[in-house]
């Protein structure tokens, strides 16, 4: 798809210049408003989700307020890892339990392969070390970089364990320990599965517009029924749209845009919610099966058409630019920036578990989808802050302006790329 992109992007800058040369013919005010539309009603009083927000029952229950979120700077500020007053005396075989520890961080399985006991599906973001002892390192060297990696390496990806108390220091000298024993022996993988260095790349090519292979194709089924549907204000969506699949041809590829009235980025799950409460007098918070049923619809009703959100107006690009600027904040326990896990000269395109990292670009063309590891519908928010969970940083609620201006900048992104939803993923 990658090679297929750069084209369409060549086309769509032609068309934004021909797009200029028009602007440029007819007066400013019609040009902000060529169809001379109404902007559609939306309540704007109150919050889009349930409020207070509250975590999916079913993830982790932790609180990680003393960490950076996408909103809030907290994390502890980078100090120098303690001095060892000696050899460092620890207990490989505890520093060998700990190192493969999933409720720790995900431990370093997630990235290393690490000698002959490495257990079940290691990842490959960070280097094999199960040659570890011949690498020449003395032990400060090795403890700093599991206390804190930025103490050697500030453009690490790996989590500063230490300073961000995931390990205490007598963990980590029991790592030190145990990779001190890892002296060359590799691990023989039983499956070639098992092995990052083998394992086949994950590709993608259900039907995902299959309504027996996508149970998301059921939620536009089930929109086409709410449609008709009158809510407590009497009306539905078909009294005052007729003919969706014509008047809503291309609307959800121009989303999300900025939206004045918010003073935000706002998607189409939102708008729903907004849109819903001011017409039908429907109440469809956000992650709820209405609303997302109702996007998966809208999206539906756009399918082949590229996306073209808004990257030229004054708000647009202040947001697009808040939002690149926040695919780089390291945040929560585990220090990660969206770069981190998914630009190519990071994380991206290889494997942190059994999980592959993708690029950011050509991400967001397929949502909302079905995760088939969940069995659930996932619109971009929830996506969003999953990847904000992953790292143990707090969520942000789904309407959060932060996750706006990140959904613009990523849409930016795919702009002249052909939506096709809903998606189907892993
Ligand atoms: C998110 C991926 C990630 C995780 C998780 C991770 N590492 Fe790393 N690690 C890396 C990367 C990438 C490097 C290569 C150098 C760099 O970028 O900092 C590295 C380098 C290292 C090195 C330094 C090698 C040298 O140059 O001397 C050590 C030691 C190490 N890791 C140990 C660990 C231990 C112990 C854990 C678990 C507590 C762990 N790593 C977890 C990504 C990770
Ligand atoms: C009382 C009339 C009314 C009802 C009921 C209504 N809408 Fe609208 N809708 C409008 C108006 C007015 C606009 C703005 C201009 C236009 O498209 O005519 C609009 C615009 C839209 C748009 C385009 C938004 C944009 O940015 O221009 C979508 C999508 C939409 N409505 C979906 C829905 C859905 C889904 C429902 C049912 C929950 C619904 N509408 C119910 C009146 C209504
Ligand atoms: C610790 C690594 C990690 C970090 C940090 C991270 N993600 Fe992810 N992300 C993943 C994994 C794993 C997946 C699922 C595999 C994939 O598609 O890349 C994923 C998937 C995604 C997807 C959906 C891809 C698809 O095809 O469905 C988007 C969009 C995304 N991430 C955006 C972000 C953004 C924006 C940030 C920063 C706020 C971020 N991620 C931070 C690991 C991470």
């Amino acid at each position: 798809m990658n090679r297929v992109q750069g084209s369409r992007i060549a086309v769509s800058a032609g068309l934004a210049l021909a797009g200029l040369a028009v602007m440029l013919a007819v007066p400013v005010a019609s040009a902000a408003a060529p169809t001379k539309k109404k902007p559609a009603p939306l309540e704007l009083k109150q919050a889009a989700h349930a409020e207070p927000w509250v975590r999916y029952a079913d993830w982790s229950k932790a609180n990680w307020n003393d960490y950076n979120t996408l909103r809030q700077l907290a994390s502890p500020p980078y100090v120098e890892p303690p001095k060892l007053d000696g050899p460092i005396v620890g207990d490989p075989k505890k520093g060998e339990k700990l190192a493969y520890d999933r409720r720790r961080g995900g431990s370093c399985l997630a990235c290393h392969v690490l000698g002959p006991t490495t257990q079940s599906m290691p990842g490959a973001v960070g280097p094999d070390l199960s040659t570890y002892s011949q690498w020449g390192r003395d032990d400060q060297w090795i403890f700093n970089y599991i206390y804190d990696p930025r103490s050697v390496n500030p453009e690490s990806v790996m989590p500063p364990w230490g300073t961000h108390k995931v390990f205490t220091v007598d963990e980590i000298k029991d790592m030190v320990a145990f990779l001190k024993t890892l002296n060359g022996e590799p691990k023989i993988f039983s499956n070639p599965l098992e092995n990052p260095a083998t394992r086949p790349l994950p590709v993608e090519d259900r039907d995902n517009l299959d309504p027996f292979v996508n149970n998301a194709m059921e939620g536009v089924e089930r929109a086409k029924v709410l449609w008709g549907k009158a809510g407590p204000k009497g009306k539905s969506c078909a009294s005052c749209h007729k003919a969706p699949e014509k008047e809503f041809k291309a609307w959800a590829t121009a989303m999300p845009k900025y939206e004045p009235r918010l003073k935000k980025v706002m998607g189409v799950q939102e708008f729903v919610t907004r849109h819903a409460r001011a017409t039908t007098g429907d109440n469809w918070l956000m992650q709820t099966p209405e609303n997302m049923d109702m996007g998966i619809y809208l999206h539906h009703l756009a399918n082949g058409s590229a996306f073209n959100v808004d990257t030229k107006s004054k708000e647009a690009k202040a947001a697009i630019a808040r939002g690149t600027k926040l695919f780089e904040r390291k945040i929560g326990q585990l220090n990660f920036a969206c770069l981190d896990c998914h630009s190519a000269d990071k994380g991206a395109n290889k494997w942190i578990r059994g999980q592959y990292l993708g690029e950011l670009k050509g991400q967001v063309d397929h949502f909302p989808l079905w995760r088939t590891s969940r069995s659930e519908i996932w619109d971009i928010r929830k996506r969003l802050q999953w990847c904000n969970v992953a790292v143990r940083a707090n969520e942000l609620p789904p309407d959060a302006p932060e996750y706006g201006d990140i959904e613009l900048a990523l849409t930016a992104m795919s702009n002249g790329i052909k939506l096709s939803a809903p998606g189907i993923r892993h």
